[in-house]
């Protein structure tokens, strides 16, 4: 039988079309997201919501959508969707791990990278003209290898990031809430400290933590001035585990000697005084931002959604939601 499936954007990878050969689609806005209004309509009489990460999906809108089935999250994180209001309602929600966890380490190296080696600020002096010949004090960065890297949440992305810090020279500490087991540590190379631990030791710091409340400003000012002077401090998790007001003042104060964001607090806003320094390398949240990754990511929902409305079990659950009836 048919249903009824809204998508908040157009897809890649023929996921759009995959959906379309079985159910009706409803493909809302155009340019632009849709505004929490058109979406909490739209949902009233669909059996699938398929959306993406911009998109709040909140508890009201969950209980007034009556034939709501499914909910696929076109991302890995899920803080925009109100999961326990779906798991209550007996809403199923699938997001899109794995995919993307080697896009999302490679962009975590490209910052750490870019912010050590003052790349976005060299480009910037070359562009300008300022480029008048080599000079051996010329643009100074921070050498990696002999260094620690403290890695925060070493989920799958987390554990890519560790992986790829051997080639680097780097040695790898990590904090979480649940310790990896000796093989995977012994795997990645990585040894499992305290949070304070992990702030006193890293020489870089790559955060890679879930959104939501438990993670608010785990990086706030307090932890900000634990860290070593002269830190280089990563972010592609959840812009709201960074207080960007706090990092700002170290930035600026030379505590922390440079740092790249790929998420934001208040996406699409960013701390006016970061986009002043020169030390901060932005990136307009692109962690999975391949061709490859981002066709894999609409594939693997629109597949699990097209689970769920058949009966069958998702791959990638994000929650245990009673059957509905
Ligand atoms: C991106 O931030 C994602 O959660 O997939
Ligand atoms: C997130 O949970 C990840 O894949 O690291």
């Amino acid at each position: 039988m048919s249903r009824r499936i809204v998508v908040t954007s157009p897809l890649p990878g023929g996921a759009l079309e995959l959906v379309r050969a079985r159910h009706d689609v409803d493909l809302l806005g155009g340019e632009a997201a849709p505004t929490a209004h058109e979406l909490h309509s739209a949902m009233r009489d669909a059996d699938a919501l398929l959306c993406m990460l911009t998109d709040r999906v909140p508890r009201d809108s969950i209980a007034a959508a009556r034939r709501l089935r499914v909910i696929g999250n076109c991302a890995v994180g899920y803080d925009n969707i109100d999961v326990a209001a779906a798991t209550e309602h007996g809403v199923q929600v699938v997001n899109t791990p794995n995919v993307l966890t080697d896009a999302t380490a490679d962009l975590a190296w490209a910052l750490l990278l870019a912010a050590a080696r003052r790349i976005a600020e060299a480009d910037r002096f070359v562009r300008a003209g300022r480029f008048h010949g080599w000079r051996l004090d010329l643009l100074l960065g921070r050498p990696l290898r002999g260094r620690t890297l403290g890695i925060a949440g070493m989920g799958r992305i987390g554990s890519a990031i560790a992986e790829r810090a051997r080639g680097f020279g780097l040695s790898v500490l990590y904090t979480q809430r649940h310790r990896l087991d000796a093989h995977a540590e012994e795997r990645l190379g990585a040894r499992y400290v305290d949070k304070a631990e992990l702030l006193a030791q890293s020489d870089f710091l790559a955060l890679g933590l879930p959104g939501g409340p438990a993670t608010r400003h785990w990086l706030d000012h307090d932890a900000i001035a634990a860290l070593r002077p002269g830190a280089v401090v990563v972010n592609t998790g959840r812009g709201s585990t960074l207080d960007e007001a706090a990092l700002a003042d170290a930035l600026e104060r030379g505590h922390i000697a440079a740092a790249g964001l790929d998420v934001f607090e208040r996406e699409p806003d960013v701390e006016p005084r970061l986009l002043a320094l020169d030390n901060v390398v932005l990136a307009p949240h692109i962690g999975s931002a391949t061709d490859e990754t981002r066709s894999a990511m609409a594939r693997a929902v629109a597949e699990d959604i097209l689970r769920v409305l058949a009966g069958e079990a998702p791959h990638n659950p994000v929650n245990s939601p009673a059957r509905s009836a």
